[in-house]
């Protein structure tokens, strides 16, 4: 049994900031954001209530309405996050507290933007070896609590959000899936946690903000992503022309169009939600998916290539029938 999509939810925060509201921050401008990244506007959590856990529920949520699984019906919650509101316990074990999805094993995963892949990977494996029948899949981010709000190379870049599947172990479904990782790649997109401290090493150090290597992420994406896409149609020996959407991880739409131009593919087939989300990094795929889906834009029998790549470094691809 492979898994099956049957569900999809997603939460932006209520707060939209605009490039010109960040221009106001940074030395910055609409034109150069624009132009750079193809984004305009990011959501950004703005009150004491709107958290990790509050977006990945809202996206579970409406995820279950889609699929019509209630949550005591779940056997597998797994989140996809690094940025937890709390180091333990788990965003997955929190969101199963607030859905009552108390049948359900429930972990996260840190695979950085490539997580939901990862995610949506591991829960069919568990499917496939036989040991679960349903899952709920969240990628989720308040990605603006670590970014450093004077350094006009990163925070432009990000926003928060979530976004959820449920699967079901179905005849079909996934058809064919990879990941990757590399982690000597590993400096050129980090953030640090808390430093030692102990009674024989307390170093006090501030917290860190997330650093990245824009140049050398372009170049791994742009290498990277067509790669697996190419594997992928190769294994399931189809042409690209039979897969209806590329749903790309949304990190920069000059990103999105080299990697369609490298494949010889119309940009129609790479919906794009970069413009007003920004990038949300593990929640970036499944948001994208909740919005296409809901758009009325899918039918039962398409083929979807999920793709995605991220900090560690990591890499990921599903090959999926609606
Ligand atoms: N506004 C105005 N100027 C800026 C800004 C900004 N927000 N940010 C950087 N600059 C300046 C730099 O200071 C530099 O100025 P200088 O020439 O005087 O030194 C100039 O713009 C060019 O800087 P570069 O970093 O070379 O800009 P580049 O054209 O490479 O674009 C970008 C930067 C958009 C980050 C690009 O490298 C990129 O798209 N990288 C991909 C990385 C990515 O998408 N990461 C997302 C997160 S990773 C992930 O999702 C897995």
């Amino acid at each position: 049994m492979r898994a099956r999509i049957i569900g999809t939810g997603s939460c932006l925060p209520d707060k939209s900031a605009t490039n010109e509201y960040l221009s106001t921050i940074v030395d910055t401008s609409d034109s150069w954001i624009q132009s750079r990244t193809g984004i305009r506007e990011r959501h950004l959590v703005s009150s004491e209530t709107e958290t990790t856990l509050s977006m990945a529920a809202s996206a579970a949520r409406a995820a279950l309405e889609d699929s019509g699984l209630l949550p005591e019906q779940i056997d597998l919650i797994i989140v996809a996050t690094v940025s937890s509101d709390f180091i333990t316990p788990s965003a997955a074990c929190m969101v199963q507290k607030e859905l009552g999805a108390m049948k359900a094993a429930a972990f996260d995963i840190n695979a950085a933007c490539s997580g939901f892949l990862f995610a949506l990977h591991a829960a069919d494996a568990y499917f496939q070896a036989g040991i679960y029948q349903t899952a709920l899949i969240i990628g989720v981010e308040t990605l603006s609590k670590i970014i450093d709000w004077t350094d006009r190379s990163t925070c432009v870049l990000f926003g928060d959000g979530a976004g959820a599947v449920v699967a079901k172990a179905s005849q079909e479904g996934m058809i064919a899936s990879l990941q990757g990782s590399d982690g000597t790649g590993g400096e050129i997109l980090m953030c640090k946690n808390r430093a030692n401290n102990n009674p024989y090493i307390a170093t006090g150090t501030a917290p860190d903000y997330l650093y990245m290597d824009g140049q050398e992420v372009f170049k791994f994406a742009v290498k990277k992503v067509p790669a697996c896409i190419q594997s992928l149609l190769a294994q399931a020996e189809l042409p690209a022309s039979e897969v209806k959407y590329y749903l790309l991880h949304q990190a920069n739409y000059r990103i999105i169009a080299s990697i369609a131009r490298k494949l010889k593919l119309p940009l129609e087939k790479f919906p794009s939600n970069v413009d007003h989300c920004g990038n949300t990094s593990a929640a970036s795929i499944p948001i994208l998916l909740d919005e296409v889906h809901k758009a009325g834009k899918l039918s039962p029998g398409d083929l979807l290539l999920l793709s995605g790549f991220g900090a560690g470094l990591t890499w990921g691809a599903a090959l999926l029938k609606w």
